[in-house]
């Protein structure tokens, strides 16, 4: 019964990275330390001392855990101060917070599609929104990536077989790195009636205007976004931000929000630091010019294709052990910068994914680049 059946060129193991030898860190300057080239930690903010210290002190009034789910005793005024701050940010009527982001997902899928439903995706949604659709018990239905003329066939064919349908994006894409067309999703969505969810794990902090997402250039338009606080906030849990209406919808009926230990207050409080933080801030901006930076650069070797509209670049390889040893030589090289191979990514599309950060300096870039020069 609990035979794995994997090849054995798929077959994962867990490594530790920031104990022992291999020393997570930023710059390169211990001879065992490896440049983390695929952490989603955008800004560094998980390292910031005042995020930590606002953690910290959380912990110490308010308990690390929270104890309870948020129905039972589970709930604390720094939960209900960042979902007012989120809200306001986004200009949402209501923001609910999650433990993770994959349980977000999960509860927005539920909430906005049923067995009697037709879900209508993108070819690469996160894993998470198809747990959310199988859980629902909506039919699947997935159109070409950022296509917004196979969407539209997609809803011409099925608009009128089932009681409602459900498009579900991504705004910026985790292994793509591409951004979503969301004006013409948006307004396809609109003439089909359709209902819209946006995942926007990735661009919140950096993409859109003032780092604030795609979705926030219109306004009500996205029937729910969902967003997590484990990538460029630094800290964990996550959010889904819709209006009044389907906020209450989801305290009243949302199983993945009300069975389930609240968020902990101390990631609570590091992400509404982070917030404070985020808001006032160039760095969405920076991180893009610095991101254009890197993709130039790597172009240029002329011997790579590259893929990535923002700070998620994608050199892809192809064939997963060519993949599996690109990833073993820029180790060599002193990189962290893990294969992403199938199931994760279509067959024949593995590649190296790397994630660029606002702490990356020029040293890093031409240690890269020089590495990938010399690969053969
Ligand atoms: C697009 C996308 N959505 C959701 C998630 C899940 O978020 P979390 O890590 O907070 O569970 C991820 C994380 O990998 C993601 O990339």
């Amino acid at each position: 019964m609990f035979n794995i059946k994997i090849p054995q060129n798929r077959l994962r193991k867990l490594r530790t990275f920031g104990l022992g030898k291999k020393v997570f860190e930023f710059t390169n300057d211990k001879e065992t330390n490896l440049i983390d080239l695929c952490s989603n930690d955008y800004f560094g903010l998980s390292r910031d001392k005042d995020i930590i210290k606002a953690a910290y002190e959380t912990s110490l009034s308010q308990g690390l855990g929270s104890g309870s789910s948020r129905f039972i005793s589970g709930t604390r005024e720094v939960h209900q101060l960042l979902e007012n701050e989120l809200a306001e940010w986004l200009n949402q009527d209501k923001v609910l917070l999650f433990p993770s982001g994959y349980q977000a997902n999960i509860a927005a899928v539920q909430a906005l599609a049923n067995r009697k439903s037709i879900v209508i995706a993108d070819k690469l949604i996160h894993n998470s929104l198809l747990t959310g659709v199988r859980a629902s018990g909506a039919k699947l239905i997935r159109f070409l990536h950022n296509n917004p003329r196979d969407l539209k066939l997609k809803l011409s064919n099925f608009s009128n077989k089932a009681k409602s349908i459900l498009v579900i994006v991504e705004s910026l894409y985790s292994m793509e790195g591409t951004l979503a067309p969301l004006k013409e999703i948006i307004s396809i969505c609109q003439e089909y009636k359709a209902e819209l969810l946006v995942d926007e794990a990735h661009a919140l902090g950096i993409a859109g205007t003032d780092g604030k997402g795609l979705c926030n250039e219109f306004p009500k338009s996205v029937t729910m976004i969902s967003g997590t606080l484990g990538k460029s906030f630094g800290s964990g849990g996550a959010f889904l931000a819709c209006k009044e209406v389907l906020g209450e919808k989801l305290i009243q009926n949302s199983d993945p929000f009300r069975y389930t230990t609240a968020l902990s207050p101390s990631l609570t409080a590091g992400a509404l630091k982070a917030l404070e933080k985020i808001k006032y801030s160039n760095w969405g901006l920076e991180l893009l010019d610095l991101s254009k930076k890197w993709r130039d650069e790597i172009i240029k070797i002329g011997k790579f294709k590259v893929q990535g509209d923002c700070h998620i670049l994608s050199i892809i390889i192809g064939d997963e052990n060519e993949t599996l040893r690109f990833q073993e030589y820029l180790e060599k090289k002193g990189f962290l910068a893990i294969a992403i191979r199938p199931p994760t990514v279509q067959i024949g599309k593995s590649r190296i994914r790397i994630t660029i950060r606002k702490t990356f300096n020029q040293e890093i870039l031409n240690k890269f680049i020089e590495a990938l020069k010399s690969y053969k």
